[in-house]
This record gives C-alpha cells, structure tokens and sequence, in this order.
C-alpha cells in the first residue's frame, strides 16, 4: 500500500525528527544521560498511590472507579484544583476547571480550538517541542514572541493576515520553562499581556513547572494577573495549562485546565469528542493523593531537585570552556546552553555517542524554523550528584574538541 496520496495534508507537519532519531540510541546503559525531561521515578508516591487505588477499587465506590464519567473531569479533583488556583492567585470556581489526560492533551485541544491551518500561533523561539507537536496537526504558522522585541500588534496582525489568516493566540511558559529554565518577570508578564489584549488573542500559558521553584521568590501566574486586570476568572484571555506529571506522577496522565467558562465549556466538547473522558480511576486516586500530600510532597522534590540543580551549575562553571554560557533556572527540570557560533549541537551528539557517551538534547529541535544550531538542552532531574560532576566533564571535554 501506498499511503502517501492517501494522508491528510496535516501529517507533512508531522514528521520524525533526525535529533528524535538520535535519542533512541540513547538507552544503551553506558551513556550518561542528560537528555531525557523527565521526573526522577525513585521520587514518586508509590505507597500513597498504592493505597489510593486500593480504597478506590474496595467498597461500593469502585463500580464508579470504572464507570464511565463525566468529560469535565472528577468533580472532587476539580473542586480541589479550584482551591489550588486560588493558593496562586487565580480565585476560580470547579466549573473553570477540565480535566485533561496531562497538559499535552491541553495543548492537542487548545490548537484544535484556536487554529485554522494558516493562522498564526505566536511562540517562543525556542519553545517546548510537544506544544509545537501539538499545535503543528492544526498547520499553524508560527511567529516569534519577545514580550520585550516583538514588534507592535497591528505588524504582527498585518503580517499574519499576509500569510493568510490571522493571530490567534500566544503560547508561554513562564516558570522554568522547557527548553531554556528561564523564567519571565512580572514585567515581561504584563508586556506581553498587553500585546495580546492589543491583538484581541488568547494567552496560553503553561505551567507545567510552575511548582518546581528552587530559589527567589514567586511571580504569580499570568492568569492571577489578567484575573485581577479583567475583573473576574470569565472575562480571562489567559489559558492555565497545569500538570500532575511533575509534581505526582506522569504516567497517571492527569493535568487540568483552568480558564474562563466559554474557553471550558469548548474544551468539553473537543474532549467529549476526542476520548470522552480522563481515566476516572487515575483522577480519583490522584484526588486522594493530592489532598493527603500535595505540598509536602511538593517540598521534597523541591529540595532533591534543587540539590541537582546547584550541582550542575557549579559543575558547568568548574569545566565549561570559555565561550560557553548558560541559564541559571530558578527552578524546573533545564540547564540551556549557547555554543560558541559555528558548533553545530546535532553533530556534537553523534560525536560524542561515539566518543564522551554523554546526552544531551540539540536545541535546534526546539525552534519552529530548526534554527539555535548552537545550542542544547541539558535536565538534571534524573541525575545523581557524582552523575553530573562526571558528565559535565565530558561534555567540556567533547566541547574543547570540538
Ligand atoms: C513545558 C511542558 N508542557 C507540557 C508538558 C506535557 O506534560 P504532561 O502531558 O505530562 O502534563 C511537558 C512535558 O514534558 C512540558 O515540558
């Protein structure tokens, strides 16, 4: 069979990418590996989670644990969400809550909504590589947002009605994000909300991280700030993508969305369509967990990570090069670094799977025009301590080779 005449326009977008090539190989156990963004699994609430699901699965409750449920979610876990947003700022109802199976279902949803293939998505550059997956299915163009460079909104809506459509929405991630770990200032926040009040577009704002502050002190959400400028939680422009994956567990998939209730009520229906509902027993033993431990919990990671960040930021400095920079992330999961121009990062991993055996993720994949050739992505979260001093070491060493 040939199944190119017979693919939707939309799968030219989606295609596999060389540096995703790459980190296949990167499973072989004597590679030391800084590449992967995920949560330390020795870290996860296993017992609590094991007690949860048994309650949920004994008694009467568990013919509801494996029914069919709502498509907005759980309603005791968006209660609880409801509150939790209000702890950042953000004073909401249960019904300005869905339930999502993690933030990527979020952001699939949150593309299908908003674009029609030839509108404009605007995104930083770099940004996180899954939002551009996501939004990639829906054939976006992508414009670059600086909330301090960007040009003014009527160039940006006259240049996205050119390409022939219009701007429909901007996507950030303002605490620690992925790729870069940096994170935007309260000042940046309200810049770059008042650019999307200028262009009448909606904000979606990721916050995958947002728990995972290390050091200095919390800027609140763009949704606290846009609440308190607009007056209330329904008259919103801002899209809160929250997450449990770095905070509890990903593999339960279960993240949430907190907007206004127009924006909700669509999401409903995109998701009524697409999976009907988040997996009710994990959203069940999420609740329990979450109201048990959330932020004790929260303040253990906090330190374990916060431990492997300060490692990898004295190890850096202590064997980087000259000509090398890098991110100080006040929390998250990344260390970004800037290559002296000319090395290209993609040609410095095949090298050093050959040679250094150390991981890293090319930050060329993380830029919409495959730009940032000198650039790559480092995680500490999944590293021990004498992990990142030996890893460091070979990546300074392939890099003075190179
Ligand atoms: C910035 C960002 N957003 C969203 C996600 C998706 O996470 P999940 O679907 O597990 O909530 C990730 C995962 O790594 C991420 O880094």
């Amino acid at each position: 069979m040939d199944w190119t005449p017979v693919l939707a326009r939309r799968m030219g977008r989606m295609k596999a990418s060389e540096i995703r090539e790459l980190l296949k190989l990167l499973d072989q156990p004597d590679i030391l590996s800084f590449a992967g963004g995920i949560p330390d699994p020795t870290l996860f609430p296993k017992a609590e989670f094991a007690e949860a699901m048994a309650e949920a699965m004994s008694g009467p409750g568990a013919g509801q644990a494996l029914q069919y449920s709502v498509s907005e979610g759980y309603g005791p876990l968006r209660q609880w969400l409801s509150r939790h947003m209000g702890t950042l700022g953000v004073p909401c109802a249960a019904e300005n809550i869905v339930i999502t199976s993690g933030s990527q279902q979020a952001l699939d949803y949150l593309g299908k909504l908003f674009i029609t293939p030839g509108d404009t998505a605007l995104v930083g550059w770099p940004t996180y590589l899954g939002a551009l997956g996501a939004f990639n299915a829906c054939e976006p163009r992508y414009a670059r947002l600086d909330p301090w460079g960007n040009a003014d909104a009527a160039t940006l809506q006259a240049e996205a009605e050119a390409a022939g459509g219009r701007v429909k929405m901007a996507y950030v991630s303002p605490d620690f994000a992925n790729p870069t770990g940096e994170t935007l200032d309260a000042a940046g926040r309200m810049r770059l909300l008042d650019m999307a009040e200028s262009l009448g577009i909606a904000v979606i704002e990721d916050g995958a991280y947002q728990a995972l502050r290390y050091d200095g002190a919390q800027v609140p959400p763009m949704l606290a700030t846009d609440v308190a400028r607009c007056g209330g939680i329904d008259a919103a422009r801002v899209i809160y993508c929250g997450s449990f994956s770095k905070t509890l567990a990903p593999g339960l998939r279960v993240g949430w969305v907190c907007a206004a209730k127009p924006v909700i009520e669509r999401l409903v229906l995109l998701k009524q369509a697409a999976d009907l509902h988040s997996p009710t027993l994990n959203q069940i033993a999420v609740d329990h967990v979450a109201r048990r431990l959330f932020d004790a919990h929260v303040a253990g990671l906090r330190t374990v990570y916060g431990a492997r960040r300060d490692r990898m930021l004295v190890a850096l400095a202590r064997e980087m090069p000259d000509g090398v920079t890098w991110t100080k992330p006040e929390g998250g999961m990344f260390v970004w670094l800037n290559l002296p121009d000319g090395v290209d990062a993609a040609a410095l991993l095949a090298e050093s799977l050959k040679s250094e055996r150390v991981a890293f993720v090319p930050g060329s994949a993380f830029f919409a025009d495959g730009s940032g050739r000198n650039t790559l992505r480092l995680s500490f979260s999944c590293a021990t301590e004498a992990q990142i001093d030996e890893g460091m070491a070979r990546l300074a060493r392939l890099l003075r080779g190179a």
